[in-house]
């Protein structure tokens, strides 16, 4: 990795200048806010812009496979939003109204689109409702284009499932070198925007599920506190760990559609009440500011996570990064008691994983049990439908082990509580002990390491582009707080993004192409 290079180079397309009313409106990487004032000055309409998608759409999806159903009524949406806004006083129409949104098909939609987590299984499935921040962004005037193809079942079925293969759309392509991985679970939201498939994208994270597809497309992805987003008409795994948020090419097209969907939902009603005292009075815009970083302690763990591949080569590679993060103003604090916390979080990582195989029977029970209609009713029904449909479904491949272990399980006794109540315990002496003893307001490691400190805590963590390796295949940079520190976050993520503009679009997908015609 040349990572000083690479910012020499750093591609700067942005769409617009913000005051160049007259100049014609570009497609290409068109950020929320350059395509609000276009639709607000009438240079631009929500037609013109789900065509651009759609056309994109049908160029791209057959080689990247990232968008498993297109909505059939997204071109009647855009005539509406473009008759709403122009009902209203100009310059009113505010946040996502007219932008097309593309939706991980874990989310359900009460409309033409099916919801199936990927699965065959799920087809044909009625939903009672839209799923909590459907509701939101309906009301927020955002266009439902589709839903994103994702690793079936959000990853949960088994670890031999690859990232960004499910049944129905087949195997996810990373648009930067096909034979990247485009890890997952939220592989189609991530690659659709990175590939200009779409305005914006909705993501969800168990553990690592929208930071770590976000990192290898390069683009933004932000996963929320949990509760901060409601859950509610979301295929589950935990609802203890599970979060709903934005995959964007940047952190202030993430920050206007985390506006969008945060707040309190009666169908998440714990979480999202508990959550929302968190949500800053006039949202998260305010925090894209130019000196986000001044004054920021950033944590760096200078030890090995599980799962870094090896952290001293990493943090080499890092080292311009955090000369820019010093230079933006941020305090650089080297942690040094890492052992410790090195093994609170390994055993914390394993834990979440046993728990998760209770909470995912109870809870995937749960959903498919309020479905209207549906093929299957329980997790039984869906290993009996796997068992059923073993060619379409690669189950002598890729197996179901997750699914059969969560399914001998019994629901949350005595030794349950007891490894969820450590799982709590752990969290405080680890990660919230650290941040309070180094005075943090956040840890930063190579995308997506921070995963790890984060997941099994409900934790909010945020990637940025950082750069791309020598054959192309991005990586990221990712930063994690405590609960509710979204708007700390937001800053560092911005100041971070403005300083580097590392971000550039995929290399015309020409490799792709060759291969696939
Ligand atoms: C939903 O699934 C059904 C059954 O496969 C299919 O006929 C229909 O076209 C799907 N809907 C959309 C919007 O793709
Ligand atoms: C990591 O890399 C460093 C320097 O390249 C090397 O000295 C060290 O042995 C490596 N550690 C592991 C665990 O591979
Ligand atoms: C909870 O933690 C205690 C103390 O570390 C340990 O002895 C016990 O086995 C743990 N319980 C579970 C269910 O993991």
């Amino acid at each position: 990795m040349d990572i000083a290079l690479l910012l020499l180079v750093s591609a700067t397309i942005f769409g617009l200048s913000h005051n160049a009313e007259g100049s014609p409106f570009s497609f290409r990487e068109a950020a929320v806010r350059d395509i609000r004032i276009a639709l607000d000055h009438n240079r631009l309409t929500s037609r013109e812009l789900v065509e651009f998608y759609l056309k994109q759409i049908r160029g791209l999806n057959p080689v990247l496979n990232a968008v498993i159903e297109v909505n059939p009524d997204a071109l009647c949406l855009a005539d509406k939003a473009d008759r709403d806004r122009r009902a209203k006083k100009p310059g009113s129409v505010t946040g996502l109204a007219g932008i097309p949104i593309l939706l991980k098909d874990n989310i359900a939609t009460k409309d033409k689109l099916n919801t199936t987590a990927g699965s065959c299984a799920l087809l044909r499935s009625v939903v009672p409702q839209d799923a909590g921040v459907v509701k939101k962004l309906r009301r927020a005037g955002a266009i439902i284009l589709g839903k994103a193809s994702m690793t079936e079942w959000a990853a949960y079925r088994s670890p031999g499932v690859p990232n960004g293969w499910n049944a129905r759309r087949g195997q996810g392509v990373n648009p930067y070198h096909k034979y990247a991985t485009s890890c997952g679970s939220s592989t189609g939201s991530a690659t659709s925007v990175a590939a200009n498939m779409v305005a914006v994208t909705l993501g969800t994270e168990t553990s690592g599920s929208i930071l770590c597809p976000s990192s290898v497309n390069s683009v933004v992805g932000i996963k929320p506190t949990v509760g901060l987003t409601s859950r509610a008409g979301v295929v589950p795994i935990s609802p203890r760990q599970d979060s709903v948020g934005p995959i964007c090419r940047t952190v202030s097209d993430a920050v206007y559609v985390l506006d969008a969907i945060v707040g309190f939902d009666p169908d998440d009603a714990v979480a999202t009440k508990k959550a929302s005292k968190y949500i800053p009075r006039g949202g998260y815009l305010q925090f894209l500011k130019s000196d986000g970083l001044k004054g920021k302690r950033l944590g760096i763990l200078r030890c090995s996570f599980v799962g870094f591949s090896n952290s001293s080569e990493a943090l080499n590679a890092f080292e311009p990064h955090f000369h820019i993060l010093r230079q933006r103003g941020a305090v650089l604090v080297d942690i040094t008691e890492t052992a410790r916390f090195d093994s609170i979080v390994s055993s914390m990582f394993n834990d979440q994983f046993t728990a998760m195989r209770v909470e995912f029977k109870l809870a995937l029970n749960a959903y498919l049990q309020q479905l209207i209609t549906s093929p299957v009713r329980s997790l039984a029904d869906v290993i009996v439908f796997n068992k059923k449909h073993t060619k379409l479904e690669k189950i002598e491949e890729y197996g179901q082990d997750n699914f059969e272990e969560a399914e001998k399980t019994n629901g949350i006794g005595r030794v349950e509580r007891e490894l969820l109540h450590n799982l709590t315990g752990a969290s405080k002496i680890g990660f919230e002990k650290l941040m309070k003893d180094y005075k943090l307001d956040a840890l930063v490691t190579p995308a997506p390491n921070i995963v790890y400190a984060i997941s099994a805590g409900g934790y909010p963590g945020i990637n940025v582009p950082a750069g791309y390796d020598t054959d192309g295949t991005p990586y990221g940079i990712s930063f994690g707080g405590l609960k509710g520190s979204e708007a700390k976050l937001i800053e560092i993520a911005y100041d971070f993004e403005q300083a580097t503009k590392i971000r550039k679009p995929p290399p015309l997908l020409r490799n792709h192409i060759k291969t696939y015609n």
